[in-house]
């Protein structure tokens, strides 16, 4: 499932990351990529262990965590720290590539199983040209350019690349999630679930008998196929 999600951060923590961005330690992308990335990867990114990537992670994790259309899509159960890149001058585009399935945590702390990949944008469409991220979807070629503090959710499993930047400079966060439900299909049906549960429940009151069964059966789902 492809999901955009609207105003993760809110507009004053957004103008909070972009002070933090400007000033921020940039490095060459290619650092970390790993040898397949390495030759479709032009990018810049943040160091990993400084202190604005800490302090950037904290704002947007607690934009996470109140998220609910976020929560009841990604079913959360670990969030790979989120890191910072940058496109723009001659570093400007990553070429065709898969994900790694794992993620191991720098400070050794565990790893992440990739999911779910995140894409949330830090700079509005109208400061650059170019730069949308293609991921290619069994509905064909889908290109993504979200407004400053959206996120796109995909599928870890999906072939993507973002394309050149021509003017401007694009900077955005990106991370994984491993779910609680390993199934991108079990995860959509539960997701669907609950967004016509709001609705019901918006419609007809939480006292309703049928909002009532249909709450139990979406638990019920949940306690099948989740793995917390
Ligand atoms: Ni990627």
């Amino acid at each position: 499932m492809l999901l955009h999600v609207r105003e993760v951060l809110s507009p004053d923590e957004l103008r909070q990351a972009r002070d933090v961005l400007r000033s921020a330690p940039w490095q060459d992308g290619r650092l970390t990529a790993g040898e397949q990335s390495a030759k479709a990867k032009n990018n810049e990114q943040l160091r990993e262990d400084c202190d604005e990537t800490r302090a950037l992670q904290q704002l947007l994790l607690r934009g996470l965590e109140r998220n609910q259309i976020f929560f009841s899509a990604a079913l959360p159960k670990q969030i790979s720290p989120p890191l910072f890149n940058r496109y723009g001058g001659s570093a400007n585009s990553f070429g065709n590539h898969v994900d790694s399935a794992v993620r191991f945590l720098r400070d050794g702390s565990g790893r992440v199983r990739t999911d779910i990949s995140c894409t949330l944008f830090l700079a509005d469409p109208d400061e650059y040209d170019g730069g949308e991220l293609v991921i290619e979807d069994t509905f064909g070629e889908q290109r993504v350019k979200l407004p400053a503090g959206d996120m796109v959710l995909y599928p870890g499993t999906s072939v993507h690349r973002v394309l050149a930047v021509t003017r401007g400079y694009r900077t955005a966060s990106y991370f994984w999630i491993q779910s609680m439900v390993r199934s991108d299909e079990q995860r959509r049906l539960l997701f669907d679930m609950d967004a016509h549960l709001r609705h019901l429940r918006s419609t007809f009151g939480e006292t309703d008998p049928g909002v009532i069964g249909l709450t139990s059966t979406y638990h019920n789902l949940l306690r099948m196929w989740l793995d917390v």
